[in-house]
């Protein structure tokens, strides 16, 4: 996938041109539905597969139509034909990045570190130096991608995922710049 120079736009040859930008009230309902397929996709490992089937999508409808994002969080789509994957950042007042999910049929193609990228340029114009995120301990290959993108593993404890206690392991970056290589 080419990069464009342009303010967050990157253009696939394959696929026209994908853009980066902030969420809109329409978006939260395919942001629900791109986190339940991610999750059914990533987590059989580590949620039950009768809540992931059955509970999951309607938690994250609501959660999705509920939650308050204030003006100084960062919350952000890739948008290609359809939203195919975003990035959650609550800054109160560190950012804590609470979510980064990719379509599936769409990852390992630079998007997911596109959207770092693309926040990490915000955070840094609203001032931020540092940021972190929990990690599910089990999924190795998210926490590659972070290392690879500058993170440290820091600490390790159970977090709450809907109900269900999962180990966890915390990333942190004392320098956000360096998200913005993959830019
Ligand atoms: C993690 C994730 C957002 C990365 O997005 P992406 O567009 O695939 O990322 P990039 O293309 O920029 O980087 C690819 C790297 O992501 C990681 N990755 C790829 N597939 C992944 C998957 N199913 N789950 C977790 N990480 C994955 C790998 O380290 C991969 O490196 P590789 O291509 O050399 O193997 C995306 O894979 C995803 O949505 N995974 C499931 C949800 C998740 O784990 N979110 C993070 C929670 S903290």
């Amino acid at each position: 996938m080419k990069i464009n120079e342009r303010k967050n736009q990157k253009i696939s040859k394959n696929d026209g041109i994908m853009l980066v930008r902030t969420i809109r009230r329409s978006d939260r309902p395919h942001i629900a539905a791109l986190q339940t397929e991610s999750w059914q996709d990533s987590y059989a490992d580590v949620l039950p597969e009768s809540y992931l089937t059955d509970q999951l999508a309607e938690d994250l409808k609501r959660y999705w139509g509920t939650v308050q994002i204030k003006p100084e969080d960062i919350v952000m789509v890739a948008e290609a034909a359809e939203v195919i994957g975003f990035i959650a950042i609550w800054c109160r007042p560190e950012p804590f990045i609470d979510n980064l999910h990719v379509k599936p049929s769409q990852r390992s193609r630079g998007i997911g570190s596109m959207l770092m990228a693309s926040a990490a340029r915000q955070m840094i114009q609203q001032g931020h130096n540092t940021a972190y995120l929990w990690v599910v301990e089990s999924n190795t290959e998210a926490i590659r991608l972070y290392q690879r993108l500058g993170g440290n593993c820091t600490d390790r404890n159970l977090k709450d995922l809907f109900g269900h206690a999962v180990p966890n392991i915390k990333i942190e970056w004392s320098d956000i710049s360096t998200l913005l290589n993959s830019l």
